[in-house]
C-alpha cells in the first residue's frame, strides 16, 4: 500500500486559469539547461528584467541558491541531481499553477528528468532553452574556478568533466553565448515567447 494511499486530492475554487487571467498573462516554465559556465543564470537573469519590465509576473529558479536551501541535502551524484530536479520540477509546476512565468536555470544533465518536468506541466508550458555554449568556451570561462579543480581531480562527478550532460534531441530554443550576445540571446527567446503567443505583441 503506498504511503499516500489516504491523501485525497483538494480542488480549490480559485484555479491557475483565474490566476493566470488576473496576472494577464500565459505562465509558462522557460527551463534553462547547459554547462555550468554556459551562460544560463546570466540568460534568465536577464531575461527575468527584460519580462519584468514588461510588467509580467516572474520567478527565477537558479541551481546554486536552490541548492543553499531547498536541495541543500543534495551533491552532485546522478541520484542526487535527479532528485534535485525533480524536487525542481515540481515547484515550477506549483509557480505555474500559482500563474507565473517561471526561469529554472539548471544544468539538468539528464533528459529523462527534462522530460519528466515537461509532463507535469501542461500542454506547451515547458520551453526547453538549450544554452548551447561549447565546453571549451565554459572552461575557459570558469567564473567559479571548477573546472580547474575538476581537472585537478579535487571535485569528482564534474558535469563534462567526469559526468554525463545529455544534449537535447528537441529544444524549443538553442542558444550558444559564444556566438549571440546578452541582447541578442535575450531577443531570441522574446521573440519566440510572442511567436507561441506566451507574451502578446505591443
Ligand atoms: S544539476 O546537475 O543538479 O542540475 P545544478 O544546476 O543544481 O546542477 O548546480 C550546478 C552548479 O553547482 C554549478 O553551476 C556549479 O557552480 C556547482 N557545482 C558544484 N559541484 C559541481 C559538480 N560536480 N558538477 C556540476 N556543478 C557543480
Amino acid at each position: 500500500m503506498s504511503i499516500n494511499s489516504n491523501i485525497v486530492w483538494q480542488t480549490y475554487k480559485v484555479n491557475k486559469a483565474h490566476r493566470s487571467e488576473q496576472k494577464r498573462q500565459q505562465p509558462c516554465v522557460l527551463w534553462f539547461t547547459g554547462l555550468s559556465g554556459s551562460g544560463k543564470s546570466t540568460l534568465a537573469n536577464a531575461l527575468e528584467q527584460r519580462l519584468f519590465e514588461l510588467n509580467h509576473h516572474t520567478y527565477l529558479l537558479d541551481g546554486d541558491n536552490v541548492r543553499h536551501g531547498l536541495n541543500k541535502d543534495l551533491g552532485f551524484s546522478d541520484q542526487d541531481r535527479q532528485e534535485n530536479i525533480r524536487r525542481i520540477g515540481e515547484l515550477s509546476a506549483l509557480f505555474v499553477d500559482a500563474g507565473m512565468l517561471v526561469l529554472a536555470a539548471f544544468i539538468s544533465p539528464f533528459r529523462a528528468e527534462r522530460e519528466m518536468v515537461r509532463e507535469l506541466v501542461g500542454p506547451g508550458e515547458f520551453v526547453e532553452v538549450y544554452v548551447a555554449t561549447p565546453l571549451s568556451t565554459c572552461e575557459l570561462r570558469d567564473p567559479k574556478g571548477l573546472y580547474k579543480k575538476a581537472r585537478a581531480g579535487e571535485i569528482r562527478n564534474f558535469t563534462g568533466i567526469d559526468s554525463d550532460y545529455e544534449v537535447p534531441e528537441n529544444p524549443e530554443l538553442s542558444i550558444d553565448t559564444s556566438v549571440l550576445d546578452l541582447d541578442e540571446a535575450v531577443m531570441k527567446i522574446v521573440e519566440f515567447l510572442k511567436s507561441r503567443s506566451i507574451l502578446k505583441e505591443v
